[in-house]
C-alpha cells in the first residue's frame, strides 16, 4: 500500500443506498478522504434502483458517515467531498448516465448487490465500454458452491481479465490479521516452532453474539459454513500456515496461499458438527430462536453454528488437526486463533504433587481486544513445588494507542491503488469451495444449542481428548 493518493479515478458503487454501502462503504471513503489518500479527481457515484437524485444520494451519505466513520463527521471535509458525489437511478437508462458521468480513464467499480444479479450487470458494463481501466470488486460470497462460483468466473473473464478483478474478504483488511504475517515472518524465534515437531493443533473461533440482524432472507441461502469458514475463516488460516513467500509481492504471496489451500484434504461428513440457534439468553436479554426470526422458515435447516475439524496435507502441518468454529448468538463476540503446542515429554517434578501439565498456547486475539497472548506455566512461590499457567500478553492499545483503519478503508485504499495482494485470487476461492464442497453435498443434520451457549454439546466431542479454548 502506497501512502499517497491513489491515481484519479471514478468510484461506482452498484447497490450506492444498501446496507454494505452504508454501513461501510460510504464510511470508509469519507475516512480516506480523511486521510488525504482519496485520489483528488473523480466522481463517487452511487448507483441503484431506487429513485433518488444526486442531493439524496448526498444527504444519504453524509448520514451514513455521521453514523457510522470511525472519526465521526467533519464539516470542512465533507464540503469538499459531497460535491463529488452523484447518483445514478437504474431505470430507464441508467448505463447510458453512468457513461456520462464516468469521464476518467481509470475507474473503480463496486458490486455491492446480490451476486443473482452480477452476470446481467457485467454484459451491460461491457456493452456500454466501461470495462476498460477498470477495476472491479465483488463481495463474498463467491457463488455458493464450486459450480456456482465457476460459472461466475466465467462470467466476469468474459468482460474482465482476472488482473482486473478484486474480491474482497474484509477479513483480510483487519490489521489483526495483517499482522499474523508480521509476527510469524518478522520474529524468528515464533517461526522456528511453528510446525508439526512443536505445534499440537490450531483453533480458529469466529464467534457472534449478535444474532442475524434482519437479514434472514440472505442468511437461509447462505449458512455459518458459507457466510464465515469458507472465506474468512480459511483466509486467516492460510495466513496463519502458508510458507514464507519469496518475496514481498502480489503474485509471490497469493501464490503461497493457493498452495495452503491445495494442501488442505477435502472436509470428512463425520468431522463436522452443524448446529442452530433456539430460544436463550444473551446479555441478561431474552432472544428469539433462529426460526422464529423474520424472514426464515418455521422448518428451517440452515446451520447458525458449524465446528469441523480440518487437516493440511503437507510437510509442515501433516497430523496437526485444524479445528475451526463460527457461530451467532454465542456467548461473546470473539474472534481468535489458538496455536497450542505439545506438552512436555514428561513431568518430571516426580514426589510433588504436580502430575500433569497443561500445554503452552500462543492466543491472538483479532477482535476485540486485540492483543496476542502466550500462556504458560510458572511455579506458585512458596517451599512447595507448585505450578499454575501464567500469561505474557502484548496489547494493541496500551502498545501502539492508535485506532486502527477500518478493513474496508484499507482495502478500497488498496484496490484504488491497484495493488491485489489482499484480494482473494480465482485458484484460491476454486479450492476452497472443493474443500467444503462435501458438507454441502452432504446433508448433514443440524443439532439446536439454546443462544447464548458455545453450540451443540457434539462441538466438545469433536475436539475431544482437547477442548476448545
Ligand atoms: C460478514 C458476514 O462477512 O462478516 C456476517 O456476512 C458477519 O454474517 C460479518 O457478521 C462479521 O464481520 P466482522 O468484521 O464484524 O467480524
Amino acid at each position: 500500500m502506497s501512502f499517497s493518493p491513489a491515481a484519479d479515478q471514478d468510484i461506482i458503487i452498484f447497490g450506492g443506498t444498501g446496507d454494505l454501502a452504508r454501513r461501510k462503504l460510504l464510511p470508509a471513503l469519507y475516512n480516506l478522504a480523511v486521510a488525504g489518500l482519496l485520489p483528488e479527481r473523480g466522481s463517487i457515484i452511487g448507483y441503484a434502483r431506487s429513485a433518488s437524485t444526486d442531493e439524496g444520494f448526498r444527504e444519504l451519505a453524509r448520514a451514513a458517515v455521521a453514523a457510522f466513520s470511525r472519526t465521526g463527521l467533519d464539516e470542512k471535509v465533507w464540503a469538499a467531498l459531497a460535491p463529488r458525489l452523484r447518483f445514478v437511478t437504474a431505470e430507464p437508462h441508467g448505463y447510458d448516465e453512468l457513461q456520462r458521468l464516468a469521464t476518467l480513464r481509470e475507474r473503480l467499480i463496486y458490486l455491492a448487490t446480490p451476486a443473482s444479479g452480477f452476470s446481467a450487470i457485467v454484459g451491460e458494463l461491457a456493452g456500454h465500454g466501461l470495462t476498460a481501466g477498470t477495476r472491479i470488486i465483488i463481495e463474498k460470497p463467491f457463488g455458493r458452491d464450486q459450480a456456482s462460483a465457476r460459472a461466475l468466473d466465467a462470467t466476469l473473464h468474459e468482460s474482465f481479465e482476472e488482473s482486473q478483478i478484486y474480491r474482497i474478504d474484509h477479513y483480510l483488511g483487519k490489521e489483526t490479521v495483517q499482522n499474523i504475517l508480521v509476527f510469524r515472518f518478522g520474529n524468528a524465534a515464533f517461526e522456528r516452532i511453528w510446525h508439526r515437531d512443536a505445534i499440537d493443533h490450531i483453533q480458529i473461533t469466529v464467534a457472534e453474539a449478535m444474532g442475524i440482524e434482519g437479514r434472514g432472507a440472505f442468511y437461509e441461502e447462505t449458512g455459518a459454513l458459507r457466510d464465515i469458514i469458507q472465506n474468512h475463516a480459511f483466509q486467516v488460516l492460510s495466513l496463519l500456515t502458508m510458507e514464507p513467500p519469496a518475496s514481498f509481492d502480489a503474485g509471490a504471496f497469493r501464490d503461497e496461499k493457493a498452495k495452503v489451500f491445495h494442501a488442505m484434504k477435502l472436509l470428512d461428513p463425520a468431522r463436522v458438527v452443524r448446529g442452530q440457534y433456539g430460544r436463550g439468553r444473551i446479555d441478561g436479554q431474552d432472544v428469539p430462536g433462529y426460526c422464529d426470526e423474520d424472514q426464515v422458515a418455521a422448518d428451517s435447516t440452515t446451520e447458525t453454528f458449524v465446528a469441523l475439524e480440518l487437516a493440511i496435507d503437507n510437510w509442515r502441518w501433516a497430523g496437526v488437526p485444524v479445528y475451526l468454529r463460527a457461530g451467532k448468538r454465542l456467548p461473546e463476540r470473539t474472534v481468535k486463533i489458538q496455536i497450542v503446542f505439545r506438552e512436555a515429554p514428561v513431568v518430571f517434578f516426580e514426589g510433588t504433587g504436580v502430575h500433569d501439565l497443561a500445554p503452552n498456547y500462543l492466543t491472538l486475539a483479532l477482535q476485540p481486544d486485540e492483543s496476542i497472548t502466550f500462556t504458560f506455566i510458572a511455579k506458585v512461590p512458596g517451599p512447595a513445588v507448585e505450578v499454575k499457567p501464567v500469561q505474557m500478553r502484548f496489547s494493541y492499545d496500551e502498545a501502539f494507542m492508535s485506532q486502527p483503519a477500518e478493513a474496508y478503508e484499507r482495502l478500497l485504499h488498496d484496490a484504488l491503488d491497484g495493488d491485489p495482494t489482499l484480494f482473494a485470487r480465482s485458484d484460491g476461492v476454486d479450492r476452497a469451495w472443493q474443500v467444503v464442497q462435501p458438507i454441502l453435498d452432504a446433508d448433514l443434520p443440524v443439532s439446536a444449542y439454546p443462544a447464548g451457549t458455545w453450540g451443540p454439546a457434539e462441538a466438545d466431542a469433536l475436539i475431544a481428548p482437547r477442548r476448545w479454548l
